[in-house]
């Protein structure tokens, strides 16, 4: 029997069981109206992002794995081709195999994801891939204190691509940025994907695109709380809503109550009138100076940036010193 090598460990970094009910319920009951955009992705809303980012209007995914295509071999090099790669969010591990590429030494690579099946599976396919990288998958919440397993390497990067740093509030983005250089202490570094602000056209578009693919993702979270929380929202009885807020710097979107309407949530009772709107993603952009001002707060030092020629998109490699 021929056995492949596999050089891959499986470690679970913290306790994931938050409690959606009470997480969802209080976020009803606030006025305005709220639910994580964490909650998005189920299996449905995360073959409905997949869908997303193959659309002629959303430029972040493709704008950011061409930007990582062209400079992969300056980013390994400012990186560092010794360290510990850890990942943050790395789903399929899809864009860290062009770091990869460039980097064939690389001793270990720490993917973290909260889906625990799909990142052991999807760790289990890099290391059958990479037989000399030694794999250690973390399920866990990289918002929250994890543990991080025992490594080789002093010195550690952490890839965080897709700009999904534009989901957090500028006050737990500081938290999380402090956090990340905490772990990473002196001597390592961060290599991230930021979506830049530019003309509010193309913003707007990227959330509102023709095939109304974004509208059935934001809409999916309903049936998500009717399937797991015994809620009982009709789609039908709310709109799609996003629009980028200049003054705030980021793309909001909601779901329009297009009723007055009474929704049931397991037998809890959520009153909305008409146009009453749940606020369900901030995705905030960010000039090259506005990223570079609160890295410096949180501890890092930038020393390079990445963009496309449209600056449309950016990566930034930023030190702890
Ligand atoms: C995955 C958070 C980067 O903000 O563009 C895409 C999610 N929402 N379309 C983004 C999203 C609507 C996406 N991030």
């Amino acid at each position: 029997m021929k056995t492949v090598k596999q050089n891959v460990h499986y470690h679970v970094g913290n306790d994931i069981e938050t409690d959606m009910y009470t997480e969802v319920l209080n976020g009803l009951k606030v006025s305005p109206k709220k639910i994580s955009p964490k909650y998005f992705y189920d299996k449905k809303g995360s073959e409905l992002f997949e869908s997303i980012t193959l659309l002629r209007e959303y430029y972040p995914t493709r704008t950011e794995l061409f930007i990582l295509n062209k400079y992969k071999n300056e980013m390994t090099e400012a990186a560092g081709k010794d360290s510990a790669l850890i990942e943050f969010g790395s789903g399929s591990s899809e864009k860290v195999r062009i770091l990869l590429e460039a980097m064939p030494d690389l001793k270990e690579y720490v993917p973290i994801d909260i889906s625990k099946d799909f990142l052991y599976q999807s760790a289990r396919a890099l290391s059958i891939e990479y037989p000399n990288l030694s794999v250690h998958a973390v399920c866990a919440d990289y918002t929250l204190k994890f543990e991080m397993p025992q490594l080789q390497s002093d010195r550690k990067v952490v890839f965080f691509p897709g700009s999904t740093i534009g989901n957090f509030e500028p006050h737990d983005m500081e938290l999380f940025l402090k956090q990340t250089a905490a772990l990473l202490k002196p001597g390592g570094g961060l290599l991230i994907g930021v979506d830049m602000k530019k003309d509010h056209a193309v913003l707007n578009a990227a959330y509102n695109d023709k095939k109304g693919v974004t509208r059935k993702f934001n809409l999916n979270v309903l049936n998500r709380l009717n399937r797991e929380l015994l809620a009982n929202f009709k789609l039908e009885d709310f709109s799609h809503h996003a629009f980028y807020h200049a003054e705030k710097g980021r793309i909001e979107m909601h779901l329009v109550s297009l009723k007055n309407q009474v929704i049931m949530i397991g037998d809890e009772e959520i009153e909305f009138y008409e146009g009453e709107t749940i606020h369900t993603e901030n995705s905030y952009k960010f000039t090259i100076e506005e990223f570079h001002k609160i890295s410096s707060i949180c501890g890092f030092t930038p020393k390079k940036v990445w963009s496309d020629e449209r600056n449309w998109f950016s990566m930034h490699y930023l030190a702890v010193e």
